[in-house]
């Protein structure tokens, strides 16, 4: 551009169309997949800046597959999603929070080789307190391009199982974050990188280019109404922030909470800090809160491009084998050093070897408590 601004468009061209590799590893269309994804974001961004003037707050009076109310907007911005993509031949299905099936492009269209996964409203209880919310998406590729062209009708390309398959196989993941400016922050696997929406144009311009997350972080977010419910190693790592300086810890933490992954992730990617939605006991039948594959995965991507960590508490969530379209799973995600520690907490209470912590005698600094800051 002349000046010197780089549009969304551009770094695609950029970075996907005019690499040598490109052709070769047979990403033709990515760019152009992700642009009509913008221009469903823009169209999410304008409807949602009208805010209760645009007739759109409020219950839709149905149920989404996970026994949850949707709201008006859940069900618009799934609508806006699915219209801006699924005409353009690039994708072979997707797969949406607010839909119960994989939804296959319809025999009108021609069909591509992207699956396409996302929860089109993040954070909608912060829709109707004109909150931050935001929209998640995951793109993944056929396993075998030609399946997907040779056929017309619902196929292998299309069905469930294509989408069944862990993060670390993403090709793009990004989020757009609705607050006083829109953002689109996206990874095609070569780093992190945030654009802006300039409103009166319709451009996103890159605004943050390569974004890095700080190794270390006082900053920790998480519902603490659950508090009762999670396991051990997750209450001794917030308690010990919680205990401040006169803690193990040594230093004073802070809390945030916005009940949108979309706002903490961006905060973190900005900032540094660490995001929990734990493993809890309060629904044993659920691993965690949030869904795998439009969730958990793509903001796992792009944590892990910025050079921060994702995992259940257990393993990286990247590497996760789905078993369920709209299955969940622990998040602990942000700043390398807290999470690692994190890890190493839940590692050490699966071994029995954080005794201490599980006993009543466990609080502040205390003559039972090791030294865990060395
Ligand atoms: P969604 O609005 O798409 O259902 O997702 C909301 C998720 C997530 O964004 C947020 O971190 C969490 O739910 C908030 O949960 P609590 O209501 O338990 O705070
Ligand atoms: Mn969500
Ligand atoms: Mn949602």
């Amino acid at each position: 551009m002349q000046d010197g601004r780089t549009t969304l468009s551009k770094f695609l061209i950029d970075t996907l169309d005019r690499q040598p590799c490109a052709s070769t590893q047979g990403m033709a269309g990515l760019s152009a997949l992700l642009i009509d994804v913008a221009a469903a974001i823009k169209s999410i961004s304008a409807m949602l800046t009208k805010g209760a003037l645009g007739g759109h707050y409020g219950s839709a009076q149905t149920v989404n597959t996970h026994g949850e109310e949707q709201k008006k907007l859940d069900v618009a911005t799934n609508e806006i999603f699915v219209q801006q993509c699924e005409w353009d031949g690039l994708l072979a299905a997707m797969v949406s929070e607010e839909m119960e099936d994989v939804y296959a492009i319809p025999s009108g269209y021609p069909r591509g080789e992207y699956l396409l996964a996302f929860d089109p409203l993040d954070g909608s209880s912060n829709i109707d307190i004109n909150g931050v919310v935001g929209s998640i998406f995951s793109v993944l590729r056929t396993r075998d391009p030609a399946d997907s062209a040779a056929t017309e009708s619902a196929d292998e390309s299309a069905n469930e199982a294509a989408f069944l398959r862990p993060g670390c196989e993403q090709v793009a993941a990004g989020y757009a974050v609705y607050g006083p400016s829109t953002m689109l922050v996206l990874s095609v696997g070569n780093g992190t990188h945030g654009f802006t929406l300039e409103r009166d144009i319709g451009n996103f311009v890159l605004t943050h280019s390569n974004i890095r997350i700080p190794d270390d972080t006082a900053e920790f977010a998480i519902n603490a109404s659950n508090e009762r419910f999670w396991e051990p190693p997750v209450r001794r790592y917030v308690q010990e922030c919680k205990d401040g300086r006169s803690g193990c810890r040594a230093r004073d933490f802070n809390m945030r909470w916005i009940a949108s992954m979309v706002a903490e992730v961006h905060r973190i990617l900005m900032r540094g800090g660490v995001f929990m939605y734990p493993r809890d006991s309060k629904t044993p039948a659920m691993e965690g809160r949030l869904r795998l594959l439009y969730e958990a995965n793509p903001m796992s991507f792009l944590i892990e491009q910025a050079g921060g960590l994702a995992i259940t508490g257990r393993e990286r969530i990247l590497d996760v084998r789905p078993h369920a379209l709209h299955g969940r799973v622990p998040v602990i995600l942000g700043s390398k050093n807290e999470v690692e520690r994190i890890a190493r907490y839940h590692g050490e209470y699966d071994r029995g070897e954080d005794k201490p912590f599980t006993s009543p005698l466990f609080g502040t600094r205390s003559l039972f408590l090791p030294d865990f800051t060395a």
